[in-house]
């Protein structure tokens, strides 16, 4: 046995991810399930480092040193559990298994716990950086134990992508705690890719400038506290000319997103922790909202009267309206953030794991998709203590929602007047008033839940638990 680390599945990502790991002096075993995929591998491949095919999965383990680490990229759900499962009976106590596919996790608490019971270490890892990022360096998050990372450390590190120099992976905590927390960046990737299409569309209906233009404004944008990869992508999506037709490519594409179920999770996860996480889930709204073909369609058939999204912005004005739409892009999006921090606060108090979240910040700085130059800033407000309780509250992130305000409220109203939807602009914007309100209208619920419920209250003045006897005459106040 010679192959220090090895790679199950060998579709694009796990192709890359092998290529990737001889690339760093890994000497890597692979195995697909049909042995032509690795045999294509090795062909066009082979000369780049040391691999070790492997036909048979016996074959596979057997050509692994010890510890054995297999890192398996299959797909999710079914096809995971049966490979795990077949893997765990060759192996032997002390050996790895890693998913790095995109699985829920409440399914890796599920297999870590059953493969443990078997003396092996399970690690749920979540990957970001899609094909390309597989492949010259991704953004890592481990979960599963302490232990299992003593020996994935130097690998994962090997390949990770790098951030000023450091590599951008970390063990994120025990079992599920990995793909937890890759589950909500793809969440705020949700958020931050619906951020810069309603920036877009507010431009393109409402300013009615062209692709190309809102693509040189997106390049500027790129310049200023935005700085990421989805900006800089953005770009380029928008001065993509379309070769058949010669039209903006943005303008022959079907309006329906796709989506494959990380978003939704996100969301899900959120409403079982019952953290507000109202970015992310107008963001999943918004697919799914685009995506209702026949609905749209009968919905603009039947002609509802209403402003057909232009702005109204005059000419002169036009320059500070794209100014305000970057600033309230940029405080949308800092509210979203703080929303998917929450959400990761709570899920490790609620599974007892011990993240990190300046960590987890600096490893989301590069490789990932949601790569940004602030996240330097919230790394660097969760280092200080800072953003604790929320990112909201650091200094730094608290002054620049104050000084995005005044055109972040100028473009959701103007939206609104003239019908654009902003989804998320909005709802970060009550998000943000209704967190900064003294008092909210959530006591008259707590009165309609008492009247038709006797669900009691509790009042500002005394402690103790209300109910008011609706139903008497003079509607006594009793301690419930
Ligand atoms: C990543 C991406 C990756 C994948 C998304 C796409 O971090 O590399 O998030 O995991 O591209 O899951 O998600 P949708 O198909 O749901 O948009």
């Amino acid at each position: 046995a010679e192959a220090n680390v090895g790679v199950v599945g060998l579709a694009a990502m796990g192709g890359s991810l092998a290529r990737n790991l001889a690339h760093h002096g890994n000497t890597v075993a692979v195995y697909n399930r049909s042995y032509g995929r690795t045999e294509k591998l090795i062909a066009e491949h082979g000369s780049e480092g040391e691999f070790r095919p492997a036909e048979t999965l016996e074959e596979f383990v057997a050509s692994l040193t010890k510890p054995r680490t297999a890192i398996i990229m299959v797909k999710a759900g079914e096809p995971t559990d049966r490979m795990i499962d077949a893997l765990a009976d060759l192996m032997e106590p002390g050996d790895i298994i890693v998913d790095a596919g995109n699985a829920y996790f409440p399914d890796t608490i599920r297999r870590e716990k059953a493969i443990r019971a078997r003396g092996l270490h399970f690690v749920g890892c979540g990957v970001s950086g899609g094909e390309e990022g597989a492949l010259r360096g991704p953004s890592m998050m481990p979960g599963g134990t302490e232990e299992s990372w003593t020996t994935l450390k130097p690998i994962f590190e090997s390949i990770a992508a790098k951030a000023e120099g450091e590599p951008c992976v970390t063990h994120i905590g025990a079992d599920g705690a990995g793909h937890f927390v890759k589950m909500v960046h793809n969440g705020i990737e949700y958020s931050d890719m619906q951020l810069i299409a309603e920036s877009y569309d507010l431009m393109r209906r409402g300013l009615g400038l062209e692709p190309a233009e809102i693509g040189d404004v997106f390049e500027q944008w790129n310049a200023t506290e935005l700085d990421s990869y989805l900006i800089e992508i953005t770009a380029e999506v928008l001065h993509q000319v379309d070769k058949k037709t010669g039209k903006p490519l943005v303008d022959v594409i079907v309006d329906h997103a796709g989506m494959k179920g990380t978003g939704t999770w996100t969301v899900q996860s959120a409403l079982d922790l019952a953290v507000p996480v109202t970015g992310i889930g107008e963001a999943v709204f918004a697919r799914g909202l685009s995506s209702q073909t026949e609905l749209r369609d009968e919905a603009v058939k039947r002609g509802f009267a209403g402003p057909d999204g232009s702005l109204n912005v005059a000419e002169a004005d036009r320059q500070a309206f794209i100014d305000d739409i970057r600033q309230a892009l940029y405080a949308s999006k800092i509210v979203a953030y703080a929303q998917g921090f929450n959400e990761i606060t709570a899920a490790a108090k609620e599974h007892d794991w011990d993240i990190d979240l300046a960590a987890v910040a600096r490893i989301w700085r590069g490789g990932c998709i949601i790569r940004a130059k602030f996240l330097n800033r919230i790394s660097d407000a969760f280092e200080s203590g800072e953003a604790n309780v929320s990112l909201l509250f650091a200094p730094y992130f608290k002054e620049a929602i104050e000084n995005a305000q005044a055109a972040w409220r100028r473009v959701v109203a103007r939206a609104a007047e003239y019908g654009v939807p902003t989804p998320v602009f909005a709802s970060s914007l009550s998000y943000f008033d209704g967190l900064r309100s003294k008092r909210l209208p959530a006591a008259l619920i707590q009165g309609q839940r008492d009247f038709f419920g006797a669900h009691t209250y509790g009042r500002i003045d005394a402690p103790g638990v209300f109910h008011t006897l609706w139903a008497t005459e003079d509607r006594e106040e009793i301690e419930a």
